[in-house]
């Protein structure tokens, strides 16, 4: 009976202790989000950027800690936001390849509210592309599935059926 802390309260607390007791030990991540992003790659699955991104976000606390999440674009812009502010530097250029990383291997998308940018930046295409991609869907209606995906021939098939656990409609 400690009066009457809020849940959410509890959690940052948990949180606050974690980070002051130095580096958090990867059993404190360990069951934070279901399993099942990455295919045997370790905690990050390959593709460009993943060696910066170790570099950059690997140094306070593990990788591991960025992996596997459930995390949304709009939650990794807030992650990103918080790293930078706990002191997580990088030049404008390397940013900007971990943040492509983060939002085109790990980022969870509602593919009919999203912008064009955060299409962009989770499907890995240029702007026009993105954009050509939510003028349609705004168009139809929006989208009902990932076979919706299917009528443009920019995006790579194979690649979208990979993802499909981050997407939704
Ligand atoms: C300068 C040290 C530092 C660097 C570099 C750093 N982090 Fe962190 N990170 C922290 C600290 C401290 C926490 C603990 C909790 C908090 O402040 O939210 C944390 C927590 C996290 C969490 C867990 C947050 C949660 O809500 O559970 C994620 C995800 C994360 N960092 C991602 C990243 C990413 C991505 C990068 C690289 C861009 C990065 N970190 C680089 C210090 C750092």
């Amino acid at each position: 009976m400690k009066g009457f802390l809020l849940p959410t309260t509890c959690a940052l607390m948990l949180i606050v202790q974690a980070t002051a007791r130095g580096a958090p030990s990867t059993s404190l991540r360990a069951g934070a989000a279901p399993a099942g992003g990455a295919q045997g790659e370790g905690p990050l699955p390959d593709a460009p950027g993943k060696e910066l991104v170790e570099i950059k976000c690997g140094s306070c606390h593990g990788i591991d800690y960025l992996a596997p999440s459930t995390r949304t674009v709009a939650q990794w812009r807030d992650t990103i936001a918080v790293m930078k502010n706990s002191g997580a530097n990088a030049s404008d250029e390397e940013w900007k390849t971990v943040t492509e990383y983060l939002m085109g291997n790990l980022a969870y998308l509602n593919v009919n509210k999203a912008s064009a940018d955060d299409v962009r930046l989770v499907f890995g295409v240029p702007e026009k592309v993105a954009q050509g991609i939510v003028a349609a869907r705004d168009t139809q209606g929006g989208f009902t599935s990932i076979d919706d995906l299917k009528q443009f021939p920019d995006l790579d098939q194979k690649k979208i059926e990979a993802m499909k656990a981050r997407l939704s409609f």
